[in-house]
């Protein structure tokens, strides 16, 4: 296997991607059945986001969902792709409090989830802390900055970062993040113009969402590129299939079988 087509195996690996200037493709993912067909796709990493609550737990936001329910799926995601990168989310609630929780959890989402690596939103003191204590203490931490969907409560809902009056903050926080020790970063829904800047700039691989083509890697929800929810499109997603019409299509048709008597046929059927 050439340099180039080595799998991502250590947090290391993705700052050499980033020297070798080659790009990092990164999905979200739940469970099992859908962590397997990521594994056997070019996909390099899968991240077991937050975004669960959302997609899979059909709440309104991130704020709901717990650690325990997040490991849970980081467990059904390991059991699917057993060699894959895996990067555990830490919920909301789960590391805002201070540094000992932050790296209490951390370390449950690595030793029960079994995941590669951790990702925690924000740059806080605390937080700052925790990722120099857990890099030194051996766990891979992924940073997040631009939109934090965990407090959209007090910043004022889902809106594009980077802009002149945000500029500064996330490039302190991006900077700070880097120096703490975090081996990669998302940027999410920053200004196109800012996330190239600060992408060439930074030291480690930045993978961005709604945050335009000029960073080290993409990330992209997996159920919204794969179109299973149609009811609700964002400008920075792009669906790649229309799942939720195949799936509707698929039961329709097995329905209207039954309904004929058409399925199940012999070939189905026991003699
Ligand atoms: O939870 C998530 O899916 C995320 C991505 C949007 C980056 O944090």
């Amino acid at each position: 296997m050439s340099e180039a087509e080595k799998p991502l195996r250590y947090a290391a690996d993705w700052i050499a991607r980033k020297k070798q200037s080659r790009r990092i493709v990164v999905v979200t993912a739940y469970d099992a059945a859908f962590a397997r067909l990521v594994a056997r796709s070019r996909v390099d990493a899968i991240l077991v986001g937050d975004s669960l609550s959302m997609v899979v737990q059909g709440h309104r936001s991130t704020i709901p969902v717990t650690l325990d329910e997040m490991i849970y799926h980081a467990q059904m995601v390991r059991r699917g792709a057993p060699d894959a990168f895996v990067i555990g989310d830490l919920s909301f609630g789960s590391f805002q409090k201070n540094m000992d929780q932050a790296i209490e959890s951390a370390i449950r989402m690595v030793k029960e989830g079994g995941v590669n690596a951790v990702k925690m939103e924000g740059a806080e003191a605390h937080v700052l802390d925790a990722i120099r204590h857990l890099t030194a203490a051996g766990v891979p931490v992924m940073g997040h900055t631009g939109l934090k969907p965990q407090t959209v409560m007090t910043t004022g809902g889902y809106r594009v970062q980077g802009r002149s009056e945000t500029e500064k903050k996330l490039e302190d926080e991006a900077r700070a993040l880097c120096q703490a020790g975090c081996f990669a970063m998302i940027f999410e829904l920053v200004v196109s113009a800012v996330a190239t800047r600060l992408s060439k700039d930074l030291p480690v691989p930045v993978i961005g969402i709604g945050s335009g083509a000029g960073t080290d890697g993409q990330v992209l929800v997996l159920h919204d590129l794969l179109g299973i929810d149609d009811s609700f499109q964002a400008r920075h997603v792009k669906r790649y299939v229309d799942l939720a019409g195949l799936v509707t299509g698929a039961l329709n048709e097995f329905g209207d079988e039954v309904r004929r008597g058409d399925f199940p046929g012999d070939e189905h059927s026991f003699s």
